[in-house]
């Protein structure tokens, strides 16, 4: 693949974040990178609540990249999350007519097709990723190539498949849309996030990604090498300064500073130390009155603490652990980005609660990426490049593909029309 430009958007409840990469000889440099943290309410817990302030901050974004790069970005790929996104795992089987006789594409097309016809998509959404897994020929040869050309009786397949509520998405178009662009490619925010972070070992051991952001928790899991769950909730950081402000009456902003310096959500086990972090001393203004307050690390500790609790115990644990219904076999253990991951203690708390061995991730070792940028609010940008890349490279070395890309390049722009009122 040479000469490609590829653009990446994450519109997240704290921040834009937008990168341009170019691919050239199959390598991909980062060549503009540009975020702008919002300064009023523009995305609350992952949805766009100001279309108009919204695109005016997509606009700005784009337009500085266009600077950095010198290159107009009319395409853009997005990661979403949002609590509007859910993706699950189930096999389907179709049987091939004549025995003794290779599968054709049609045959996976026939599929796949069938896959669409028989999943219960939720009121008010819509399929938006089907991501094949496994092959499994006759039941029991399992492939994870295009089991093209081989032969076979009957074809299934380990699919994820990902439903997407329409309304949510489609403000997010609109916005790119007003700020005179149009949306490539969408992928589920842990998707991204997990792109930029993971490598196949950790896949195939099982691994949990946990992108803790301000306003939402995206998280999904990889079992034997495949993906088994994708999780957007609406809940993020932002609920534990919530907390702090409404105990303690203070501001929002001064709630947020004291979580990042003193609030230690391995809380129980400083306890345990008598650890003297938990006696440090903090001044404080209350809001209205503007009178001095004292509180110590320990009181914030103690609601940072519960409150992440909430959030990664009672929500993000529960979740896998109903959903999986067998005992998790997470090998790699639990990865954890967005900025959220930054709280101190967070890696030991969440290895004691999983019994399994944590780790920040934060995206490294890409050409052209800012040191600005190799932090873990910045994981899903720099994945949707990454994923972007992958799914151009497949397309790319599938010969079929480049015969077929005029006629379904009108086909998509159809269905789009269709989708999206005819833009
Ligand atoms: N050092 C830190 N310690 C604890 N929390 C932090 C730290 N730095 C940033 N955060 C928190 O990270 C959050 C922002 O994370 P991030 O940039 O990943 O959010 P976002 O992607 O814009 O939003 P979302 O994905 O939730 O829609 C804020 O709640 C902020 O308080
Ligand atoms: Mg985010």
């Amino acid at each position: 693949m040479t000469n490609e430009t590829i653009v990446s958007l994450d519109i997240g409840s704290q921040k834009i974040a937008g990168m341009v990469a170019t691919v050239n000889d199959d390598i991909l440099e980062i060549i503009g990178a540009e975020y702008i943290e919002y300064e009023e309410e523009i995305v609350q817990q992952g949805r766009v609540v100001d279309i108009e302030n919204c695109t005016k901050y997509i606009k700005n974004v784009l337009s500085e990249l266009e600077q950095q790069t010198n290159i107009g970005l009319p395409l853009v790929n997005i990661s979403i999350g949002g609590g509007f996104l859910r993706g699950l795992s189930s096999s389907h089987k179709i049987a091939i007519e004549t025995t003794r006789r290779r599968i054709t594409e049609l045959d996976i097309d026939n599929l796949l097709r069938s896959i669409k016809n028989v999943s219960n998509v939720p009121p008010g959404s819509h399929i938006f990723k089907i991501l094949p897994q496994e092959y499994i020929i006759d039941d029991e040869t399992k492939v994870k190539k295009n089991p093209k050309g081989m032969f076979g009786s009957s074809l299934g397949a380990l699919v994820h498949i990902c439903f997407v509520l329409d309304n949510p998405l489609e403000n997010i178009f609109q916005c790119i849309k007003n700020a005179g662009s149009e949306v490539d490619q969408v992928y589920p925010h842990s998707w991204s996030a997990a792109e930029a972070l993971l490598s196949d070992e950790e896949k195939k051991s099982g691994v949990i990604v946990i992108d803790f952001g301000k306003g939402t928790t995206d998280f999904l899991i990889y079992l034997d090498g495949n993906l088994y769950g994708t999780y957007s909730m609406r809940c993020g950081g932002e609920y534990i300064d919530k907390d702090l402000s409404r105990i303690l009456n203070i501001s929002a902003e001064s709630s947020c500073e004291i979580k990042k310096q003193y609030g230690w959500c391995n809380y129980p086990v400083l306890i345990e130390q008598k650890s003297a972090e938990l006696e440090k001393q903090v001044e404080l203004r209350m809001v209205g009155t503007g009178a001095k307050i004292y509180v110590n690390a320990d009181k914030i500790s103690k609601i940072v603490y519960e409150r992440t609790d909430d959030i990664i115990r009672k929500m993000v644990k529960k979740k896998i652990e109903t959903d999986l219904k067998t005992k998790l076999h997470i090998g790699a253990g639990i990865v954890l980005t967005g900025g959220s991951s930054q709280l101190k203690g967070l890696v030991d708390y969440v290895s004691r609660i999983f019994a399994k061995p944590a780790r920040i991730g934060a995206p490294k070792g890409i050409l052209g990426l800012p040191a600005s940028y190799q932090y873990p609010c910045f994981s899903a940008v720099v994945g949707t490049l990454l994923l972007r890349k992958k799914e151009m490279d497949k397309k790319y070395k599938n010969p079929e593909w480049k015969k077929k890309l005029m006629t379904s390049k009108k086909k998509v722009e159809n269905v789009w029309k269709k989708i999206w009122g005819g833009w």
